[in-house]
């Protein structure tokens, strides 16, 4: 068959050989390939709206059920399940906003929700997080950046991303009473932190603060891929059915019960099980790896450059002492039959949940005790944070006519998409900016070093036609 020749398998097959390798799994989904209770009944479970199934569209029964327990676990007015990720979330929050809004967010923020804010045309202004430059690492947005902004120029709402990627988290509670202050609203895209509630250890979040803010509950938590949930803060000005009407606008109307049930189960598991014992065995691997030579685990050391917390069990692992980079070590673990959530230049990311065999851990400590060592401990850079001149909107350029031209002949363009090295996924170019000949050359220059680009396909990339 073609489709076997291309790629020598197709796509159940290569699932088929990904579990039959059997990883140590520091990826999402949070349930870590562990049974959730559904066994060899996932056809069966797979429904529709029945008597007795409800409706996600307008929850009246067992949905409204689950939707009441993350709202009272979360602390929020109205919770609603989102089967299309964060990114489903972000769209519903940003077009709950209306239409044309002024919108302050970071640099840092996901491709989905610049997605988000063009698509409802808000007028986007970015704001660039420091630098910490001791871990070569993007820090997060801090309140004073915020009110600087928003003194200068008003601002309807800010889109805050906390946690990141790494884990980090921003002052929340801080840019709430700030934004609140200059008559904005407070979003935040909260994808990386749904296991927050669950342990007094992991970051507060003031949720009575935060207007709206979704979770990637498949992230960190025991459901499905595209599981997330999206939260109505206790004093958000907004009506909640507004915000409903805007999550049906946005999702399947068919949505799958078994990712909804799975949304079920991974509160019920992360109430019932909790996460005391999952915090203590972390700690215990964050300080036997820390005992490995030339390794460091990123902790709260680290703080500082607007983040004021972190998600310990995001487990950041420094490779630069050892000599070898992130991503030689990321390929040595998975010769090893551990695969991490992601690598950057320096680091290997792990997510750890509940779900982990203890098991996974020795084979972790053992892969990681046996990773080679390099010539020299390597330097690490800042990564590359600037911001050209923003020429028009972030939905005039995404959706507007466009045409793909080599990075390298692109300088004095208006970038169309964003463009950045991944991971991690920083942008270095945002649509509707004119591309700077620094952010070309960086990008050209990382590219020659056998990074990733996203945003750059061949060499080219997607800018705005010219008449
Ligand atoms: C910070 C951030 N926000 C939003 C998203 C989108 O989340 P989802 O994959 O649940 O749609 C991601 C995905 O990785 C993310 O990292």
């Amino acid at each position: 068959m073609n489709r076997q020749r291309r790629y020598g398998r197709t796509l159940p097959e290569a699932l088929g050989e990904y579990t039959r390798r059997d990883p140590a799994r520091f990826h999402m989904p949070g349930h870590k390939g562990q049974d959730i209770p559904y066994g060899n009944r996932l056809t069966g479970w797979d429904v529709t709206e029945l008597d007795g199934t409800d409706n996600l569209a307008n929850p009246a029964g067992v949905i409204a059920v689950t939707e009441g327990a993350y709202r009272d676990a979360y602390g929020a007015r109205a919770s609603m399940l989102l089967v299309g990720g964060s990114t489903s979330g972000l769209l519903t929050m940003s077009l709950a906003l209306g239409r044309g809004r002024r919108v302050l967010l970071g640099r840092d923020s996901h491709k989905s929700a610049l997605a988000a804010l063009a698509l409802a045309d808000h007028d986007a202004r970015f704001l660039l997080p420091e630098v910490n430059p001791t871990e070569g690492l993007a820090g997060m947005l801090t309140p004073r950046q915020v009110e600087e902004a928003l003194q200068a120029q008003p601002a309807d709402a800010v889109l805050l991303t906390s946690p990141n990627y790494y884990g980090f988290c921003a002052d929340v509670e801080g840019i709430a009473d700030v934004a609140h202050a200059y008559g904005a609203l407070l979003l935040v895209d909260g994808a990386h932190g749904a296991h927050f509630p669950f342990s007094p250890q992991l970051p507060d979040f003031p949720a009575k603060k935060v207007d709206l803010w979704c979770v990637s509950v498949h992230k960190t938590m025991a459901a499905f891929t595209q599981s997330a949930v999206l939260h109505v803060g206790k004093h958000c000005p907004m009506d909640p059915e507004r915000v409903r009407r805007m999550r049906n606008m946005v999702q399947t109307t068919s949505p799958s019960y078994l990712l909804m049930s799975s949304l079920d189960r991974a509160l019920y598991v992360a109430t019932k099980i909790g996460y005391q014992r999952h915090m203590e065995r972390v700690e215990a691997l964050r300080a036997r790896i820390g005992r490995i030579n030339g390794l460091r685990v990123l902790d709260r050391d680290s703080l500082g450059y607007g983040a004021v917390d972190m998600d310990l069990t995001r487990v950041v692992i420094d490779v630069t002492e050892r000599g070898i980079d992130g991503p030689q070590a990321y390929e040595c673990l998975v010769n090893s039959g551990i695969v991490c959530e992601m690598c950057d230049a320096y680091r290997v990311v792990l997510i750890t949940t509940p779900q982990d065999p203890d098991e996974w851990y020795d084979r972790l400590i053992d892969g990681l005790t046996h990773l080679p060592y390099g010539m020299s401990r390597l330097h690490k850079e800042p990564p590359y944070i600037a911001m050209g001149r923003q020429v028009c909107s972030l939905g005039e350029a995404m959706l507007g006519p466009t045409e793909r031209i080599p990075l390298a002949g692109a300088v004095g363009r208006v970038a169309a998409v964003a463009a950045g090295v991944y991971p991690p996924g920083l942008a270095c170019l945002v649509p509707g900016e004119e591309i700077q000949g620094d952010a070309a050359a960086y990008l050209l220059q990382q590219q020659a070093k056998g990074f990733a680009l996203f945003g750059v396909e061949e060499g080219r990339i997607s800018c705005i036609k010219e008449d």
